[in-house]
């Protein structure tokens, strides 16, 4: 089986090939940053248009490194779902088109579903990691926090989701308002391995009705006052040249982050048992995140799934093999029923 990926939904144009083992034949990534890098985040009318003049190479880039041709796609999954509604429409009829050509299936495919999945994608042209199932899921991405359960048959039941803002849109708020450029994830966890975490505790966000969903706008406010005191106003700074208590307070918000992630995991743990916990997303690159939640897992028993680097971000490898995945389990493969939509939440 060979699956053709197509994912457009913000400010990445990806194509890549999957096999039916999940090996990642090929997964082309064209990032849209520096397009975007002057507004500050992503402008959805500039997004929608460069995906359109991108995505024909960024195809054909991914069929020539996996040695294909389109004749050879049994499959197309494409990002439906949620996003950018004229990002997603540029990939999604793209998809819908070359199925109708040549008579292909085509599946729809939820984003946060792609995410969720990519932890089991191994790089390397290596066959993915045998689904685990029962097992949790932690997306946390530039849009979204979400911890889900995914049950034998593959159910999606919601556990907890964010109430506001996502952490990589933390990350990425912040950064700007400290004159640290787009996106904040990266720039903010390199600073970060040389500071000092714990020198100014934020309190981790947790609503009064007990219910386990996330909450980053109150550290985001926190974090913005702090910056304001100390006169850091979005001016230009020169990340490896930053005053050291600065380089702290961006440590410590970080370690808030990564704080507030590993707290609804240890509510969950405690009130149903993970046995395996697949984490996903931008934000999934985190190094702090990555090193603690291992850390967390170790000590309690839990196998936890970090994804390479590489399936972290948005990219179309990951869209692939959710799709196949969706496809076996019997979602609709018919191109004409396939529709964009800006929001699709997990489960649905
Ligand atoms: O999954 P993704 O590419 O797009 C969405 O679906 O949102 O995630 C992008 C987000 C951005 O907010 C970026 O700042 C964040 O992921 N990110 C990181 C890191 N690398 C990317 N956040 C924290 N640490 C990182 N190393
Ligand atoms: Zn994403």
């Amino acid at each position: 089986m060979i699956v053709l990926g197509i994912e457009t939904s913000c400010d990445e144009t990806s194509a890549a090939v999957v096999d039916g083992e999940g090996r990642v034949l090929s997964n082309v990534v064209s990032s849209q940053m520096r397009a975007h890098a002057p507004y500050g985040g992503v402008v959805p009318e500039v997004a929608a248009r460069a995906h359109l003049e991108n995505l024909p190479a960024v195809l054909d880039a991914a069929l020539e490194r996996a040695g294909k041709r389109l004749e050879d796609a049994e499959l197309v999954a494409a990002t439906a779902g949620p996003g950018l509604i004229g990002a997603l429409l540029v990939g999604l009829s793209a998809g819908r088109g070359l199925a109708f050509a040549r008579g292909l299936p085509l599946v729809g495919v939820n984003h946060l579903e792609g995410h969720l999945f990519s932890a089991f994608l191994r790089p390397g042209g290596e066959p993915a990691r045998p689904l685990a199932l029962p097992f949790h899921g932690l997306v946390v991405s530039g849009g979204h926090a979400e911890l889900v359960r995914v049950e034998e048959g593959g159910r999606i039941v919601p556990l907890a989701r964010t109430r506001d803002d996502a952490p990589g849109e933390a990350f990425d708020k912040i950064a700007r308002r400290a004159g640290l450029g787009y996106p904040g994830g990266p720039v903010v966890d390199r600073i970060a391995q040389r500071g000092r975490g714990d020198r100014f505790p934020f309190a981790i966000g947790r609503s009064g009705d007990g219910s386990l969903d996330f909450s980053f706008s109150g550290l985001k406010t926190a974090m913005l006052r702090e910056l304001e005191r100390r006169g850091i106003d979005g001016s230009p700074l020169d990340p490896e040249r930053l005053d050291p208590e600065l380089v702290d307070l961006l440590a410590s918000f970080q370690r808030a982050i990564v704080a507030a992630l590993l707290d609804r995991v240890e509510r969950v743990h405690a009130a149903e048992g993970m046995q395996t916990l697949a984490i996903s997303g931008g934000v999934a690159a985190n190094t702090e995140l990555r090193a603690t939640l291992s850390a967390w897992g170790g000590e309690h028993g839990v196998a936890v799934l970090l994804p390479d680097r590489s399936f972290t971000t948005d990219n179309a490898a990951m869209i692939a093999w959710a799709g196949l995945l969706a496809a076996r389990r019997g979602a609709p493969t018919d191109p004409a029923a396939a529709a964009a939509r800006s929001r699709w939440p997990l489960g649905t």
